[in-house]
């Protein structure tokens, strides 16, 4: 039997290349190794603590699912699925609640982050929004999860939520493991000290950003002092940065890039970058802009995912609600 592999995105907005880097293209290559069976989800339910307007949440959706195709997954390959479509999703999360510890989820450092930006009204769903992922994850018997490592808190609380409940109530739930790749945090364009972030645009190169607007980006990322076009991530965070991204672009080696750029200044290395990026999204771009003028194949494909794995988690749920007392 094949170990199960899950990972979800939300439907938040466009993807920028960490979400790219730091999941997506794995996601494809983790379904193309063909050594697991993969699950893929739209995350809709924890978009809804952004608390998007109607009508773009289901455009999010959409764009997100031909992302998914257009990048390479294949609904023949992998089950395809939205997060909202299965409810016990929300009611597992609902049983985990009542295991998990108020001052375990104020460790978080996405909570910690979101409440200072928000403040007094911070909502719930954002506090309890990595018990949802636990749910996620536990209801599918999940022993793989590929994350950027900005999810590796989020994963530790999955794994002792399993850990707690099957010391209660007996062995139930696997404890599932990260899977990063070797860029697991893409750094900003502007600020190479935080992650880019899609509630930062102006830190982003968006995955379907056309030519135009990937060099206007990157011409104004920031550089660090000197000129040398040499890997350090704490004396020249920018440059190394940039070198991450232009290796996971190229498939070169950090060390074969400092090679080729030997000499040259940092704007002969940012006019190739621009053309990498450029050229690598190209297909992408074309596969996507076909994929997204049909909605109903792109909505039956959730459906028919949905209902796939909704076969597993049903299973599990029953099991869960036995061993609680609650069937
Ligand atoms: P989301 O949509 O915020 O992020 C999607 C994926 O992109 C990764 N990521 C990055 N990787 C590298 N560099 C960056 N700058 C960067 N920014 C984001 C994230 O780590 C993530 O892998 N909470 C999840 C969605 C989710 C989920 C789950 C994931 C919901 N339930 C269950 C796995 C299992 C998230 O961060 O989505």
């Amino acid at each position: 039997m094949k170990s199960i592999l899950i990972s979800g995105i939300q439907p938040t907005g466009k993807l920028h290349i960490g979400n790219y880097f730091g999941a997506l293209k794995n996601f494809v290559d983790l379904q193309n190794s063909g050594k697991y069976q993969c699950y893929f989800f739209i995350a809709d339910l924890h978009a809804l603590t952004e608390n998007p307007a109607p009508k773009d949440l289901n455009q999010n959706i959409l764009n997100l699912t031909a992302d998914f195709l257009a990048s390479g997954l294949d609904p023949k390959k992998s089950v395809i699925f939205q997060q909202s479509r299965i409810s016990v999703h929300s009611e597992l999360m609902w049983i985990l609640n009542t295991i998990a510890k108020i001052p375990e989820l104020e460790l978080m450092t996405q909570f910690k982050d979101k409440a200072k930006q928000f403040r007094q009204s911070v909502n719930l769903g954002l506090f309890n929004y990595p018990v949802l992922m636990a749910a996620d994850v536990l209801l599918y018997n999940t022993k793989f999860v590929p994350v950027g490592n900005d999810q590796d808190q989020h994963l530790e609380i999955t794994r002792t939520l399993a850990r707690r409940f099957n010391k209660i109530f007996g062995k139930t739930f696997v404890e599932p493991k990260a899977i990063h790749t070797l860029t697991p945090r893409v750094m900003s364009l502007i600020n190479p000290e935080k992650k880019m972030s899609k509630s930062q645009p102006e830190s982003c190169v968006f995955i379907d950003d056309s030519p135009e607007q990937i060099k206007a980006k990157i011409k104004k990322a920031v550089t660090d002092s000197g000129s040398e076009i040499k890997y350090n991530r704490k004396d020249k965070p920018a440059i190394s940065n940039l070198l991450e991204i232009y290796s996971s672009l190229s498939g070169k080696t950090i060390n074969d890039l400092e090679k080729k750029f030997k000499g040259k200044n940092y704007s002969v290395f940012k006019n190739d970058l621009i053309g990498v990026v450029a050229d690598y999204f190209a297909d992408f771009r074309k596969n996507k802009s076909i994929l997204i003028k049909n909605k109903s194949k792109l909505f039956s494909i959730l459906k028919s995912g949905s209902q796939k794995a909704s076969q597993r988690a049903e299973k599990k749920i029953i099991e869960v609600k036995k061993k609680i007392g609650l069937a």
